[in-house]
């Protein structure tokens, strides 16, 4: 993915954000070496972003679109309280396999819960109310996600979004993938019910806060 922010004040921006634990080095480690799509996870500079997020908006119950190898979902189960719940689901067996194995090698991982199947039925499956949604999966169904989710959030609750840059391309999209993201941004810049600002960390983040 190319990035967004130039490779030096990424370097830099890493080196001033707190460490993680051992497990997140690992898992990062395996993740590389046996996925192609390796740059899919949202790595250390996000995730802690996202752990913050869930630690100072004192969100219990977190749902997640998109869970490939299980960083982000472990990211915001770190950030939960002990009776805080992650439910993340996906659709790849193995990846998620992956996610499973480094979970249960934490303390905080018996709050994540994985469902296995297409996102816009394990979301219709779900009951509310969801402090806070993460959608980080196929992005020609963000609009579908996000409509489907908001719902299930309550007034002050977080809907965020991964990848809402695309690489730089929102900015003159071209292909489908670009128009999706694109129709994505302006979609939630234009809902009366969410107030949002978008963030250039890594790939681009939105936050949509439920009014
Ligand atoms: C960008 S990755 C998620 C990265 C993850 N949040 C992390 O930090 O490691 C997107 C994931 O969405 C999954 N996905 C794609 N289409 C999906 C769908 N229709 N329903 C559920 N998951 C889907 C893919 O299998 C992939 O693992």
């Amino acid at each position: 993915m190319p990035d967004i922010v130039p490779e030096a004040i990424e370097a830099y921006i890493e080196a001033h954000t707190s460490e993680r634990t051992a497990i997140f080095h690992h898992l990062e480690r395996e993740t590389r070496e046996k996925m192609a799509a390796f740059t899919m996870q949202v790595g250390k500079v996000e995730g802690g972003f996202l752990k913050m997020l869930a630690q100072i908006t004192r969100a219990k119950r977190v749902l997640e679109v998109g869970t490939f190898t299980g960083y982000s979902a472990l990211c915001f189960a770190e950030g939960l309280p002990d009776d805080g719940q992650v439910i993340t689901c996906d659709i790849d067996p193995e990846a998620t396999a992956m996610a499973k194995k480094y979970w249960s090698q934490s303390p905080d991982g018996k709050k994540i819960e994985l469902r296995l199947g297409p996102a816009i039925e394990t979301i219709a499956s779900l009951d509310g109310p969801f402090d806070l949604v993460f959608l980080d999966a196929d992005k020609q169904n963000y609009i579908n996600y996000y409509e489907a989710a908001l719902p299930k959030v309550p007034a002050g609750g977080l809907i965020v979004a991964d990848n809402v840059l695309w690489s730089g391309r929102v900015v003159n999209p071209t292909d489908e993938l670009d128009i999706a993201v694109d129709n994505f941004n302006k979609h939630v810049r234009n809902d009366g019910r969410v107030e949002c600002v978008m963030l250039s960390v890594r790939d681009g983040i939105t936050l949509a806060r439920k009014l």
